[in-house]
């Protein structure tokens, strides 16, 4: 047979070939993506990914049973130009059983994980591992970025936001606008995030560490700058931040400094503090943690000096990033709401920028 012997001659650089593919993906550790959905940190994703390992494995043995049975009939019963016509047949009821019992049995054996899945991650659970209830956070989606409150602890923040190990944290999420939608890829599935109702989601951290979230519905232009960063800290670590937050929150709000306050200033923090008033800052946004929870237009910026983030986290949090995001923000990120530059002057200038990143450095 010919054709079996051009096979067997070809099959060394097949093999070749898929050898070259094995190596190449073994490159892709996933360890390096933070964004990988392969690398679950909560218990949340464990379970998801647990069923999609299921419906792989699954899938492969569908594949070479089906690709071997074909490629075994193709070269088998393969025929030559001068070959008589083949028998003709017209149904076969054993045949035609087997092929609708078995799919309907590989079906039922990815159904029943998968309901039994859904129906699990459907309900918040009512204890962390750790004994503790659940931490509750509010997600709000505005355009384009993030708000985070924690409303047993009395607190806001945007962008970077904290959570301890080991506890199970439940959102509650609504939007300010448009339909976004929550996900931290390493800790549970997409969540949209509608106007006009609350949607939930669960997970429970299992590593610290910090790890990148997105919004994962096409929500206008900047839709691919509306990031966020989840820090997963040991329940020491948190307390300490949120102690921060609160302690923040009682330094500055809309007023003025207190004099002892201000005196202790270096004179660039002292214009910075005075510009972030008089350029009119204060109208979008409060540095303070606590009494963020009145919500105003513009992310909370408390803790914004040491944030790993900024302008719904994607830019990384330098002095250079925030000075110029502070002058241009449009040229960052076009449509958002802050808009300073100005037209022949700039509203802000080179000055006045480091001024006011000197003074936001302060809140940490
Ligand atoms: Cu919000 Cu896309």
């Amino acid at each position: 047979m010919p054709h079996l012997r051009a096979f067997w001659r070809r099959l060394p650089t097949g093999f070749l070939g898929l050898l070259a593919l094995l190596l190449l993906l073994s490159g892709c550790g996933a360890e390096q993506y933070p964004q990988t959905t392969l690398v679950p940190r909560a218990e949340f994703a464990a379970r998801v990914d647990e069923l999609f390992r299921i419906t792989v494995w699954l899938a492969l043995v569908v594949f070479v049973v089906v690709e071997g049975a074909l490629l075994y009939t193709i070269f088998r019963f393969k025929g030559s130009p001068d070959d008589p016509e083949p028998e003709q047949t017209h149904g076969n009821v054993k045949v035609e059983l087997i092929w609708t019992i078995i799919p309907a049995v590989v079906l039922a054996m990815v159904a029943v994980p998968t309901i039994r899945t859904i129906i699990e991650t459907a309900e918040v659970p009512t204890t962390s591992p750790d004994g503790q209830p659940p931490l509750k956070v509010e997600v709000i989606g505005h355009q384009w970025w993030w708000e985070i409150r924690y409303p047993e602890l009395g607190i806001t923040t945007s962008g970077d936001w904290h959570v301890p190990q080991g506890r199970t944290v439940d959102l509650r999420m609504k939007s300010v606008d448009v339909v976004h939608s929550f996900w931290v890829p390493q800790f549970a599935g997409k969540r949209d995030v509608f106007p006009n109702r609350e949607t939930r989601i669960w997970f429970t951290p299992e590593v610290t560490g910090e790890f990148p979230g997105a919004c994962a519905e096409f929500c206008g232009t900047q839709h691919a700058r509306m990031a966020f960063y989840l820090l997963v800290d040991s329940p020491q670590d948190f307390d300490a931040w949120v102690a921060r937050r609160l302690a923040d929150s009682t330094s500055v709000g809309f007023a003025a400094p207190d004099s002892v306050t201000l005196a202790a200033m270096d004179p660039v923090t002292r214009t910075g503090e005075d510009l972030f008033r008089s350029k009119g800052c204060v109208g979008c946004h409060t540095l303070a943690a606590k009494g963020g929870l009145v919500g105003l237009t513009g992310p909370n910026l408390s803790g914004i000096g040491t944030r790993t983030r900024l302008a719904g986290g994607w830019l990384p949090n330098t002095d250079e990033n925030l000075a110029k995001w502070i002058q241009d923000p449009q040229q960052f990120k076009h449509g958002v709401t802050m808009r300073p530059k100005g037209n022949a002057e700039p509203e802000i200038t080179d000055a006045e920028a480091q001024a006011l990143v000197a003074y936001l450095r302060t809140k940490r």
